[in-house]
């Protein structure tokens, strides 16, 4: 039988030989070239049997902790019946998560559609919002991120994600987050939507400033432009509230969710909009179309993944613990201010705002050690982001409080880190 370190090393070559070599050895840099075997709760073990808590979670998809037993049981019991099914036909599985969406999303939010991924659900969200106004124009926000298809990818704002393909789809304005008079100076009466995310996941954490959302809501109200919130990573709990926008009490006209409605264990995605926009679903039912999107499979998992959330108060666990993040995060920038310049966080969504880029990736390599894993956000290497599960457990803050303070102290005693470096 082959050695489990042996194991490991095949799937690495085999990775780099029919993936990606540059993957594999920025991972190998980091410490963390990891194979993940078994996984439970907000644990991953390697395949050589190392554990570790996992803090990446892929941004935010296993908001009910890694392979999360009652998810896993209901879609086994779905197997025994269905598939996929057929994404022409109507079914009960799409229409009890539909209905399941509407209930937990604020306001007056009602309808579905479903697709796979999420830049997918960003995607009917751009169209949905050019169709129903025939406006041409969308506002997005700097370091936003919305995915990498089409529609997407124009209203990203890393310049190195969209400039390879560029010309893009047209008509798509920045304006740095968090700023009302750029949005009020932008805005047009051919704008279709402004699209952001209440708190910049990849950006970095940046969380909306408060009354900025609010008053964006009043400013498309008063254009008659559509306001499309992506709750993709903030959504079903991790910010301490079920969506991020119910923190600033405003209702955007089309929401984007995926992530963690999948469980971690069956890929969907939802955008789900106010009844009124449906006007233009109903005259042309088949103009956005998903073969995959909304999985009669995935359905049973997304509605079973809301009703784990909300049987074991996971919102509210998220906002305890994050509370206790909250308090070893401030003796950390109280004992290394060389490192540590700022935390921002709501609930478990979490970053580090490190004094340079260079110590984002010296910590993961730290944390590695230590049995952590957890990288720096995609458009800001300075910020390192922590989303562990939700599920996860109070000895297991206080060993990744533990760990990032000894992590930080190891490093103040490397040379050639200060400030400056
Ligand atoms: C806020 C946000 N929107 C959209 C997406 C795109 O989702 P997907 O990778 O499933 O297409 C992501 C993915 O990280 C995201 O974080």
């Amino acid at each position: 039988m082959q050695s489990k370190e042996s194991l490991k090393k095949e799937a690495l070559k085999n990775f780099s030989e029919y993936i990606n070599s540059m993957k594999v050895r920025t991972l190998k840099n980091a410490g963390l070239a990891v194979i993940e075997d078994k996984r439970e709760g907000a644990s991953i073990w390697d395949i050589t049997g190392e554990r570790y808590i996992d803090c990446q979670t892929g941004s935010g998809i296993m908001n009910v902790g890694r392979h999360n037993k009652e998810i896993v049981r209901a879609l086994k019991e779905a197997l025994d019946t269905y598939d996929i099914g057929v994404f022409l036909w109507a079914s009960r599985q799409k229409a009890d998560l539909a209905k399941k969406l509407a209930e937990i999303t604020p306001g007056d939010l009602k309808i579905s559609l479903f697709g796979v991924g999420g830049g997918e659900a960003i995607d009917a969200a751009l169209k949905l919002a050019r169709g129903y106004t025939m406006r041409k124009e969308v506002i997005y926000t700097e370091k936003a991120y919305h995915g990498h298809t089409g529609f997407a990818l124009s209203a990203i704002g890393k310049k190195a994600y969209r400039e390879p393909f560029e010309p893009l789809i047209p008509g798509f304005k920045m304006v740095p987050f968090g700023d009302i008079d750029a949005i009020k100076n932008t805005i047009t009466d051919d704008t279709a939507a402004v699209i952001l995310e209440p708190v910049q996941g990849e950006g970095g954490i940046h969380i909306a400033p408060d009354g900025y959302l609010q008053e964006i809501r009043n400013i498309c109200d008063q254009n008659e432009t559509l306001l499309i919130l992506d709750e993709i990573q903030t959504g079903f709990g991790r910010t301490g509230k079920m969506f991020a926008s119910e923190h600033w009490g405003v209702v955007p006209d089309i929401m984007a969710v995926a992530k963690s409605l999948s469980g971690g264990i069956y890929p969907i995605s939802a955008t789900i909009f106010k009844e009124e926009l449906n006007d233009f679903f109903l005259m042309n039912p088949f103009i956005h179309l998903s073969t995959f999107g909304g999985a009669d499979l995935g359905c049973v998992v997304g509605l079973a993944t809301i009703e784990f959330i909300q049987k074991n108060h996971l919102v509210e666990h998220a906002e305890e613990m994050g509370k206790r993040f909250r308090k070893g995060f401030d003796e950390l920038l109280k004992a290394y201010p060389d490192f540590l310049l700022e935390v921002r966080q709501k609930g478990l969504m979490m970053g580090l705002q490190y004094t340079n880029e260079s110590i984002g990736p010296r910590m993961s390599k730290k944390l590695a050690d230590r049995n952590i894993m957890a990288i720096y956000t995609g458009n800001d290497p300075s910020v390192m982001r922590l989303m562990p599960p939700l599920v996860i457990r109070k000895e297991e803050v206080d060993y990744v409080l533990n760990a990032l303070g000894e992590s930080m102290q190891e490093l103040s005693r490397e040379k050639g880190i200060g400030l400056n470096d």
